[in-house]
């Protein structure tokens, strides 16, 4: 491949300029010398210096397919020759009506509605605005706090900050924020509530909660099964059915925001399925175009949906580019791919040599826990393996072997407490898998003996 290195370097110093990136530390980030991602095919990612690097982390967790699948770009193309944009306000289109009716065939049983956004975030916010007018409409206005898990991440504008329980964002942004309660995650590592025998005390201090304010509770949010952005916590089995019952005893609906868990991560289709729940409210977006296109989706059940039925009453939500065609377009066809690679088996066996791969970092000097959940995994890293006692934060272990990693060719993600995350894209080979795992054990025990 050709390289044109003045070019790659006339990006960087653009980009240093005038582009300001998420979720990045500025002066680092201003002094380093970025990736400037030009191409990708398949399971890899190529920079414009001409190096290649296994997505490791499905770009964020949205690549399923790999990159430049020929049926999604046909698929868009198609689109695109037909009509790039048109509103949902008021009126349809065909792709609208059809995913829809395909997701409702996907979700939990009882899911009957669809409502669409471009992002998790927007999907939560519009799930949490659902609940609050579910409960004006049934007279209780009242009902306008929600409680979520310790630990959890539900998106980052303001109202899905607010049911968003990761220390570092609340303690920046409490003051623009709405209160909300907690219950405790299951992060059983670091568990103090039941011992080696676990009882899902975790999922118990619900019920605690809910005696006390129930009244005042529209819904409770859950990541069913994996809490994804605070590092991979993984429930066990039945904390998703016990946190179901729970809500449902005291009569307040239950969200599952399935942003990060949703279409095969886990295992199954949606994370819910392997506990028989069905939520009242589902969210998704991710990987619900394959990755190649924003679109979220806020579904409901039909008594949720009934709700907002007569005296011209309706949902006061929605934004511009909801149900775009193009993603809509897209995201079919992504389904089309789902039964024809018949994806859910191929994860499934995946996330059998995935358990096998993480079983070789039990050797790993420092490691604390390993964590996975299908094609969800982690690995958290300690100073001290009796006492669980974390790494100074300055010390950056994490972010030392994610560093490494890329220079070995992989690119993989760190999250709180020294852990790194691992989200392989579904359409990886047994090979490209072990190939990933592989470096990432050597990248580990390189910075694990430099400490
Ligand atoms: C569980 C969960 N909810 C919500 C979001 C927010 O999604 P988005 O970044 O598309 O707004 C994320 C993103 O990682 C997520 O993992």
């Amino acid at each position: 491949m050709d390289v044109d290195l003045t070019e790659t370097e006339r990006l960087r110093t653009l980009d240093q300029q005038h582009v300001w990136h998420p979720y990045t530390p500025t002066d680092a980030y201003l002094k380093a010398k970025p990736l400037v991602i030009e191409r990708g095919e398949g399971v890899y990612l190529y920079d414009s210096d001409g190096n290649k690097y296994l997505d490791g982390g499905s770009s964020l967790g949205v690549n399923i397919h790999g990159h430049q699948r020929p049926e999604l770009n046909e698929a868009l193309a198609a689109q695109a020759a037909r009509i790039a944009h048109t509103t949902l306000y008021g009126m349809t289109h065909p792709g609208a009506a059809q995913l829809a009716e395909r997701l409702v065939k996907l979700a939990p049983e009882g899911i009957d509605r669809v409502l669409f956004l471009e992002s998790g975030s927007s999907a939560v916010e519009t799930a949490m605005k659902m609940a609050f007018s579910y409960w004006v409409f049934k007279g209780e206005p009242q009902r306008n706090k929600f409680v979520s898990m310790t630990g959890a991440f539900h998106g980052d504008t303001t109202g899905a900050l607010s049911v968003g329980q990761m220390t570092i964002l609340k303690n920046f942004y409490q003051p623009l924020l709405r209160p909300t309660s907690a219950f405790a995650q299951p992060y059983c590592y670091r568990c103090t509530l039941c011992t080696d025998n676990c009882t899902l005390a975790c999922a118990d201090t619900l019920e605690e909660v809910l005696e006390r304010e129930g009244s005042e509770i529209a819904a409770v949010l859950v990541e069913p099964r994996v809490q994804n952005v605070s590092g991979m916590v993984v429930a066990r089995d039945g904390h998703l059915a016990r946190v179901a019952e729970i809500a449902r005893r005291h009569g307040v609906l239950l969200i599952a925001d399935e942003l990060g868990t949703g279409f095969g991560r886990t295992g199954p289709m949606f994370a819910c399925e392997a506990d028989g729940v069905s939520p009242d409210i589902l969210c998704v977006g991710k990987g619900l175009t394959g990755g190649y296109l924003p679109l979220a989706a806020t579904m409901a059940s039909a008594d949720v949906f009934d709700a907002f039925r007569g005296d011209g009453k309706m949902l006061l939500s929605g934004h511009t580019f909801s149900g775009n065609p193009l993603a809509v377009a897209v995201a079919l066809a992504s389904l089309d791919l789902f039964e024809k690679d018949d994806v859910i088996r191929h994860g499934q066996s995946l996330g059998v040599v995935l358990t096998e791969e993480l079983d070789r970092f039990r050797e790993v000097p420092h490691l604390g826990d390993i964590r996975q959940c299908g094609m969800l995994a982690a690995i958290e890293l300690v100073q001290d393996q009796q006492t669980r006692e974390p790494f100074p934060w300055d010390l950056g272990v994490a972010v030392r072997i994610t560093d490494r990693c890329r220079e070995l060719g992989l690119i993989i993600h760190s999250a709180p407490s020294d852990t790194i995350v691992i989200v392989p894209p579904l359409a990886m080979t047994e090979a490209q898998l072990r190939e990933m795992m592989g470096i990432l054990l050597q990248a580990t025990k390189e910075v694990v003996a430099s400490l």
